[in-house]
């Protein structure tokens, strides 16, 4: 198997409960090797640029409200953007996050402990964690300039 990179968010409510510390320790307890990150300034144009594949589903306008962190009253709109490395690290990362509806999250995963949906319906799910290589590829792209990553080896 490769090593693969694959990029985490941690969502406004992973930022506004404190989870960052504890998310931060799961994907290292996993294994994986932490390679960059740094707070970013979600604008519009690079949720919806980060979501695109998602532009044609009713959820879409939240999913763009949320990333921004204007349901949790951010007003500079930053978050925590990570890349983490290493062997299957897609699937390994998924599998510490958990399913994307907190209600179908295993217990102990990311979202099955701290993820929930609101009463309107919109997940509130902790984390985003790319979901395969072809997402990875586009994602960490998206949000890390090369320079910014650790070099391999
Ligand atoms: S996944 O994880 O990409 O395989 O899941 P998918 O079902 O394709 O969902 C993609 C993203 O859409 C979010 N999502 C929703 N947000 C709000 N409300 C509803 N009902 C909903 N359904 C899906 C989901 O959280 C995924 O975003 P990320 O950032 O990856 O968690």
């Amino acid at each position: 198997m490769a090593t693969e990179e694959t990029l985490v968010l941690i969502k406004p409510d992973g930022n506004k409960r404190r989870l960052t510390g504890l998310v931060i320790d799961r994907l290292d307890a996993s294994g994986l090797e932490l390679v960059a990150a740094k707070m970013v300034s979600v604008s519009e144009s690079l949720a919806k640029e980060h979501y695109a594949l998602l532009s044609d589903k009713p959820f879409f306008p939240n999913l763009i409200r949320y990333i921004r962190g204007e349901f949790h009253g951010f007003k500079d709109h930053r978050i925590l953007a990570l890349v983490y490395r290493g062997e299957n690290a897609i699937k390994k990362t998924r599998e510490v996050t958990g399913a994307t509806n907190p209600e179908q999250a295993a217990p102990g995963t990311i979202r099955g402990s701290f993820g929930r949906i609101t009463t309107d319906g919109q997940f509130e799910n902790v984390i985003h964690a790319s979901g395969d290589a072809a997402d990875a590829a586009r994602e960490v792209a998206l949000w890390f300039k090369p320079e910014e990553i650790l070099p391999r080896g």
